[in-house]
């Protein structure tokens, strides 16, 4: 018994520090001077166009990542700062890169550090040198761009958008979703939008893909996002005013 408490304690104590140690990097504070576990490792310079930042809502964060292949969890991460007003122009440094990260990226991330949808990427086995530089371009890192990116062009746009005729009238193309979506009411589902900013629950899209509701339409929506941050993404974007 006593052994087996000991061990929900030390579970416990493990989820306590994560969200500890998650919403650390999470303080939305500008540094002047790096963040750093280390004084060792490589630095990441990232130069760049930035716009959408301020999209985001809390529980996401827009940072500057390392990753190791493989895995979801970025080993190290830094806030961006606040691009310059008029320009978006940023430039921003992050060191102390260990020797297992094998990509840096312009990213955002949850509150465990889990990447949810990566803007820019660079890969950086070791031994590529001390110094990595990034330029970003100009890069759309708002909320609504990144579902475009993830969900619409990925998973959509076969049926809505590129078929001949778009599957329920809806085309989720770039430059046309938007507008078909936001308080155009659903041709499926009587007295719903298709999307109701902030309500996610009366919101078609959502509900196709976060419920088993369109199992019988003949297309099941439900199983199309094989990540629940997806999911999420997209239940948080409308539940947050979904905003362009
Ligand atoms: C294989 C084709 C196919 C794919 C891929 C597909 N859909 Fe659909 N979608 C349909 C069909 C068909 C309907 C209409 C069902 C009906 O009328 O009963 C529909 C309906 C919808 C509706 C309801 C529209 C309304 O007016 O309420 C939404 C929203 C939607 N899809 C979003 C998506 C999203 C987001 C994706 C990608 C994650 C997606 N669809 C992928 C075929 C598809």
């Amino acid at each position: 018994m006593k052994t087996r408490r000991n061990s929900r304690m030390t579970m416990l104590i493990t989820i306590v520090s994560v969200i500890l140690l998650a919403s650390a990097c999470d303080d939305g504070r500008i540094y002047e001077e790096t963040y750093t576990p280390g004084m060792e490792g490589r630095v990441m310079k990232l130069t760049g166009i930035v716009n959408g930042q301020d999209t985001w809502p809390k529980g996401y964060s827009l940072v500057m990542a390392g990753f190791e292949e493989g895995s979801n969890y970025a080993l190290i991460t830094k806030s961006l700062p606040v691009p310059d007003v008029g320009t978006g122009r940023v430039e921003a440094v992050m060191s102390g890169i260990g020797s297992e990260v094998t990509s840096v990226e312009l990213c955002v991330v949850n509150r465990l550090r889990e990447r949810v949808v990566s803007f820019v990427s660079r890969d950086c086995a070791a031994g590529a040198g001390d110094t990595i530089m990034v330029d970003a371009g100009e890069v759309n890192v708002g909320m609504f761009n990144a579902i475009q990116r993830q969900v619409f062009d990925k998973s959509c746009t076969a049926c809505h958008g590129l078929a001949t005729s778009d599957a329920a009238s809806l085309n989720l193309l770039e430059g046309k979703s938007y507008d078909a979506l936001l308080n155009v009411p659903s041709t499926v589902l009587d007295g719903k939008m298709r999307v109701e900013a902030g309500n996610a629950e009366e919101s078609t899209l959502y509900l196709i893909l976060g419920t088993t509701l369109s199992t019988d339409w003949g297309v099941d929506h439900s199983q199309m996002l094989t990540s629940a941050e997806l999911v999420s993404l997209v239940e948080d974007w409308i539940d947050n005013g979904a905003e362009k």
